[in-house]
């Protein structure tokens, strides 16, 4: 009989935002929103579709990149990086899990807010390592000194999440700059910044300073989000370069496809039009957490693209009834907060469909 390593047994399916696909075959709704993932109802720039088309009609037959030189060249002038900092990856969802595989095994801690992405509870138990969580503040973001009295001499990685999906929350640069100086250097710091961009308080920790400073500290950013390419799957990590290089390394040679290469090019290059959606998303998320209040129901203050909203009652059910009326949203479950449910921002027209939707349904 074959069985999974020990550490697998108790992983469990990952738990997707429902796809439209699957709540047409439930529901028979064709006319649905998809508001579960967090993608940006935006759209990516036209100038990244014309991209992705170009790279399908100039040909399939051979190998990508390997090392995307002028992808790592766009992201380093962006972010004020040198280039031999930045791996690109299949979705930061491969680069998670290429760091706990890489840096961890049997007899090592892995540390991790909860509730947050799961990526990273998957990842401890996919290296054998033990998983640890750590709380969030009231707030909904890391509780970086409960961390702190997590930390053991088997620890190896800390994964952090700012913003933390589900909870929007935001670590501060004064308490990442005192966590960090407590912190041994044999313990990787990787912070998930997939909802970065959205993240326009002035409070708000860059790690950019502490890799400069050769500090062992990782972040990832998607173009899965405010960029709006879920679809291609790429994202990026930066940290010191010896970190990248054995991160290059361990990696699968091939995992970022071409066309998405092309894309996220040209995404990157349209700063103007990400500015733009920043502006608009902001704005529509100062109305749905108005909208929210306006109802009486508690959330958390969020610096990404979604809120998510203690409706005091079994979230599946709302979730259901939404879907009957054409909104796809996360109930909260797969975090351990089933009354909470988690709506991505969209444009206001649409949200103004949305709420009319919801006030339209009988209760949970
Ligand atoms: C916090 C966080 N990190 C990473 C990801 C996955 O990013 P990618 O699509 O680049 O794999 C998500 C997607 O929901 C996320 O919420």
């Amino acid at each position: 009989m074959i069985s999974p390593k020990p550490s697998l047994k108790t992983l469990t399916p990952y738990v997707p935002g429902r796809s439209l696909e699957s709540v047409l075959k439930d529901t028979g709704v064709s006319a649905l929103v998809k508001l579960a993932s967090n993608e940006s109802l935006w759209g990516p720039s036209p100038l990244a579709v014309d991209a992705a088309q170009h790279a399908v009609a100039s040909g399939l037959t051979f190998y990508p990149q390997s090392d995307p030189e002028s992808l790592y060249n766009t992201l380093a002038r962006i972010h004020h990086l040198h280039p031999d900092q930045v791996i690109a990856g299949n979705g930061a969802d491969e680069l998670l899990e290429l760091i706990a595989l890489t840096y961890a095994g049997e007899g090592d801690d892995i540390i991790y807010p909860a509730p947050s992405f799961s990526a990273y509870r998957h990842g401890a138990l996919m290296t054998g390592a033990r998983g640890i969580a750590a709380e969030l503040t009231p707030e909904g973001a890391v509780d970086l000194q409960d961390v702190l009295r997590r930390l053991t001499p088997e620890t190896r990685i800390i994964f952090l999440c700012s913003p933390n999906n589900p909870t929007g929350g935001i670590i501060r640069q004064d308490e990442w700059d005192q966590f960090l100086a407590r912190v041994p250097d044999s313990v990787l710091v990787a912070v998930d910044q997939a909802y970065f961009e959205f993240a326009t308080d002035p409070l708000y920790a860059h790690t950019d300073q502490a890799i400069a400073s050769g500090k062992p500290v990782i972040m990832l950013r998607t173009l899965s989000k405010i960029y709006a390419l879920a679809g291609l799957r790429i994202g990026w990590a930066a940290a010191p370069s010896g970190i990248i290089r054995t991160l290059k390394t361990a990696r699968q040679p091939f995992s970022v496809n071409s066309v998405a290469l092309a894309a996220a090019q040209a995404a990157l290059d349209d700063q103007h039009y990400i500015r733009q959606v920043l502006t608009e998303t902001a704005a529509a998320r100062d109305y749905m957490a108005a909208q929210w209040q306006a109802r009486g129901y508690q959330f958390w203050t969020s610096h990404a693209n979604f809120i998510t909203v203690d409706l005091r009652s079994p979230a599946r059910n709302w979730a259901g009834q939404l879907e009957r009326a054409g909104f796809i949203t996360r109930p909260g479950d797969s975090f351990g907060l089933p009354r909470h449910l988690r709506i991505t921002v969209a444009p206001i027209p649409i949200l103004e469909k949305f709420f009319a939707a919801f006030d339209s349904l009988s209760s949970g």
